[in-house]
């Protein structure tokens, strides 16, 4: 495996499960050391070990366990070169705007969008400092593409994650610091594998649109987390990077 991340230090927020913890596997195999922030210690502490890295817990909705977790990584690592902003939530009870209650709304846009913007506030100053750095926050393919199968707060926060990194990307651009806005299609995380055991049909009603015919492996995310994070990547800022397999460009699928 080639090192792009020798000498560097990651922090992966949700960086315990999914895609986060594919992440956290690809980077550390590639010499970076690994920061897991998340709220669930056991699993954290787990992928943390099992990465050779560090697990702070943190809730990415309280601005000051986001600033800790970032403080306390420059603190022990001396830099932090990636930020992978990718906690997220996707709860059921967010669904057609006409049934979405407030409190479903709220919830999801504090998890899934004032979390990235507590994240990016709280490295940009180390990265500033440092005079480089990359961050990769978490949308989704919804933000490009409207779905019948509304969850509607969700696909609300992961638009404003999109425009909020091609802001970042613009306004830091001359600092050598990079935000892009990674754009998954479906992933293959348990989650998603449970749901559609459950309801074939609704798998089925999916996997029409998508172009290569089956959904990502968290790996092949990871991949694309890695290449945007490293100096492979030096020219591509602002950008949404979608990773769909090409569901967004597709008008008529394969049969
Ligand atoms: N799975 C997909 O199909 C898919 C597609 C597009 C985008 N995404 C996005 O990718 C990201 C990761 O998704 P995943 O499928 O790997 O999810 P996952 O549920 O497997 O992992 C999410 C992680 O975030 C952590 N987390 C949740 N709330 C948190 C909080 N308040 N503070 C800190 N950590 C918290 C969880 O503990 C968990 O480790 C999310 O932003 C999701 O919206 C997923």
């Amino acid at each position: 495996m080639v090192q792009r991340f020798e000498g560097r230090v990651a922090v992966i927020t949700g960086g315990s499960s999914g895609i986060g913890l594919a992440t956290a596997r690809r980077l550390a195999s590639e010499g970076a050391k690994v920061v897991i922030g998340d709220i669930s210690a056991e699993t954290g502490k787990a992928a943390a070990d099992e990465v050779g890295g560090l697990f702070v817990q943190a809730d990415v909705t309280d601005a000051d366990q986001v600033e800790a977790l970032f403080q306390t990584t420059v603190d022990t690592f001396g830099s932090v070169d990636v930020a992978f902003n990718n906690a997220g939530i996707s709860p059921p009870e967010d669904d057609s705007i006409l049934t979405t209650g407030i409190d479903a709304w709220e919830k999801v846009q504090k998890v899934n969008l004032t979390s990235v913007y507590l994240c990016c506030k709280a490295v940009l100053p180390h990265m500033q400092r440092q005079g480089k750095g990359s961050i990769i926050n978490t949308a989704s393919f919804v933000a490009v593409m409207g779905a019948a199968t509304s969850q509607i707060s969700y696909t609300a926060s992961k638009g404003g994650v999109l425009a909020m990194s091609r802001e970042l990307g613009v306004q830091f651009a001359r600092e050598n610091i990079r935000v892009n806005a990674l754009c998954p299609g479906p992933v293959n995380t348990p989650l998603l594998k449970e749901l559609f055991a459950k309801d074939p049909e609704r798998a089925a009603r999916r996997l029409v649109h998508v172009p290569v015919g089956r959904f990502a492996e968290p790996e092949e995310i990871a991949a694309a987390v890695a290449f945007l994070a490293s100096d492979d990547a030096s020219f591509i800022t602002a950008s949404q990077f979608l990773v769909d397999g090409g569901i967004s460009g597709a008008y008529v699928t394969p049969l």
